[in-house]
């Protein structure tokens, strides 16, 4: 793993850092290249335009680790609202949550029942949740609260990072619940004791991954998404049989346009995850380690002032 992206992953949990790098305007202007804004109209807008161009969304509000279950209570009754825009404007967009954000540092009983809550209404209007992958220390409680929601909810899907060395196994638990699963190469710090730490291996693992899902997939016909810009990996998956029927891909909003848009066009199924919200800083300083050259573009911003 670079320096730099130890660094800005570091970072991304520095309280300090964030008090400071918030308040410059050149580091919020910096932000809006991956959210079209901090509320949930410039969510829906984005969408919107979205569709027109065949492209479905996905709609998270930012946010994790809240510490008290009234903030859970809020988070959630946000979602429920942002479900029932979604069906008033007739978008074909999911949402996705985080746990962290439904109250599971408080307990996997608080964070099932405010996620119950949001499946039962995503069902009611035909749509589904997605629950986001944290980092390591809550993988073990993600998937326990997934197999649950998932004996008594078919709208439920869960992300899977194929930098862990133990998703292989995660996968194998998961098949018997016909699981709906987004497969990422993992956004935060892990140690090599657990997590690949170079590209060459994690993206080996992620197309391993996907060939166990294609082949289990057969009769099952939920959803495989493949949430990845990697362009090698993009084209390795639509070579595969039954990626057409079995696929969604998923991007991130600013994030390869071009080649979202050249997706859904080749009659692909193709999703962006749209953000928004107050709470972009950890969020926003994964994205910068991602790709380390996008602190360029922070700095150029600071430039052209
Ligand atoms: P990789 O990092 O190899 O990048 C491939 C290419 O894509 C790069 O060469 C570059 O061109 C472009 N690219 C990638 N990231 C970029 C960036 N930030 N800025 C500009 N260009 C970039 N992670 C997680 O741990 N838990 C989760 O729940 C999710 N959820 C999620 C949903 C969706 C829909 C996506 C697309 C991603 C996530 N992630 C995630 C993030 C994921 O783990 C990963 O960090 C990023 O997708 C970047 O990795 P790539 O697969 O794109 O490959």
């Amino acid at each position: 793993m670079s320096l730099m992206r130890n660094a800005l992953l570091w970072g991304s949990q520095s309280k300090r850092l964030q008090d400071t790098l918030t308040h410059y305007s050149f580091f919020q202007s910096a932000v809006k290249r991956f959210m079209p804004g901090e509320d949930l109209g410039s969510a829906l807008a984005a969408a919107e335009a979205s569709q027109v161009e065949g492209i479905s969304a996905i709609i998270t509000h930012l946010g994790e680790n809240i510490s008290s279950e009234a903030e859970a209570d809020l988070v959630t009754r946000h979602y429920v609202e942002v479900l029932d825009h979604i069906k008033k404007r007739k978008l074909d967009a999911n949402v996705s949550i985080k746990l962290t954000q439904l109250g599971l540092d408080i307990s996997t009983d608080v964070a099932y029942k405010k996620l119950e809550v949001l499946m039962k209404r995503a069902a009611k209007q035909n749509n589904f949740v997605w629950i986001d992958m944290e980092g390591s220390p809550y993988v073990e409680k993600t998937l326990q609260i997934y197999k649950k929601a998932k004996k008594s909810h078919k709208n439920v899907g869960v992300c899977l990072q194929a930098y862990l060395h133990r998703t292989a196994k995660d996968l194998e638990s998961l098949l018997p619940l016909s699981p709906a699963i987004r497969l990422v190469k993992g956004a935060y710090k892990e140690d090599p004791s657990i997590a690949y730490q170079s590209k060459a291996d994690v993206d080996r693992n992620y197309m391993a991954l996907v060939q166990q899902m294609l082949q289990h997939w057969g009769k099952n016909k939920n959803i495989i998404g493949i949430g990845t810009h990697d362009e090698n990996i993009v084209r390795t998956v639509q070579a595969a049989n039954g990626a057409k029927e079995q696929c969604e891909f998923e991007m991130l909003y600013g994030i390869k346009s071009g080649l979202q848009r050249q997706i859904a066009q080749r009659g692909y199924k193709m999703r962006v995850l749209i953000s928004y919200g107050t709470h972009w800083f950890p969020w926003y300083m994964r994205r910068l380690a991602e790709r380390p050259a996008n602190v360029w573009f922070v700095m150029k911003n600071l430039v052209n002032r």
